[in-house]
């Protein structure tokens, strides 16, 4: 359990709130353990019939804390320490309605887990990025299969490959996003849709989930990424990009070949 998290239930809809915005709400170890707990939580208790996960402060999130993997990078910690994985999984196999609400950036596992969420709130001048090339990394959370299915193979290659950023207009043109609001708008809509949403019956809500994708497939898919992201981790190339970012440099890939 870490503070960085914050964990409301109320009238079936359970809140999980990224709650580190000094940070930009950049996921720890910590924060994924949470998540995952919290996720597992809500799929055995019966009064939980939504999960909304949204943030405080004027970003969504920058994604795994990068400090996290510099420790595997460097070999200070194994790879198997991340708890991104367990978090990845939890979301791939959840079976009850996920919403999300997404004010400022959106990096990396930020527009990720987006594509298991059933309904996404966006802000119009939202930006979702996932420079997985910069970090000398590989997409995960069965994004390499689920970007391209929802936006096309160029745009996902744009945006993993080019660190091109999608915007929240064209998140919601694209598919990833319901809709496209003013920013005060996307944690207000956010609630009322979660709360909608757990009025309807529950049986019938899993049903529409269970039809509309294959949880098989996405969970084979997830594996075969971890371990080519694992085995990216390792590289000198990956170790630059930790390295210059914690220096605030920018990173001079030429070297390797
Ligand atoms: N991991 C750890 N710390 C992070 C972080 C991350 N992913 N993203 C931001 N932070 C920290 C910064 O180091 C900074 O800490 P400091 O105040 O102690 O120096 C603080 O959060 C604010 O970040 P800053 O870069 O100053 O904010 P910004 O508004 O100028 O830029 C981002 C925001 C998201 C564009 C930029 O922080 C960024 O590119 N972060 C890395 C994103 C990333 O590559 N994530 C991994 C994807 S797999």
């Amino acid at each position: 359990m870490t503070d960085s998290i914050k964990i409301a239930q109320d009238q079936g809809v359970l809140t999980l709130t990224l709650n580190r915005p000094d940070k930009k709400n950049a996921l720890t170890n910590a924060m994924y353990e949470t998540l995952t707990g919290e996720l597992k939580r809500a799929s055995g208790d019966p009064a939980i019939r939504v999960v909304l996960i949204e943030a405080e402060g004027d970003m969504f999130t920058a994604g795994n804390d990068l400090g996290d993997f510099a420790a595997v990078a460097s070999g200070a910690k194994p790879a198997d320490t991340l708890a991104a994985h367990p978090f990845i999984l939890a979301l791939a196999h959840f079976a009850k309605p996920l919403v999300a609400a997404v004010q400022g950036n959106a990096v990396g596992i930020g527009l990720t887990m987006l594509l298991h969420c059933d309904a996404v709130f966006i802000a119009e001048d939202a930006k979702l990025t996932a420079p997985f090339a910069d970090l000398a990394l590989v997409p995960e959370a069965a994004s390499s299969l689920l970007l391209p299915e929802r936006i096309g193979h160029a745009r996902a290659y744009a945006v993993f490959a080019l660190g091109q950023p999608i915007g929240g207009k064209s998140a919601a043109e694209f598919g990833i996003a319901t809709v496209a609001l003013a920013g005060n708008e996307v944690r207000v809509q956010a609630r009322i849709a979660a709360q909608k949403l757990a009025e309807k019956p529950a049986g019938a809500l899993k049903a529409i989930k269970e039809l509309m994708r294959d949880s098989a497939i996405t969970a084979g898919v997830i594996e075969t990424e971890k371990k080519v992201f694992a085995a990216r981790l390792k590289t000198p190339e990956a170790k630059e990009a930790f390295m210059d970012f914690a220096e605030k440099r920018k990173p001079d890939f030429k070297k390797f070949s």
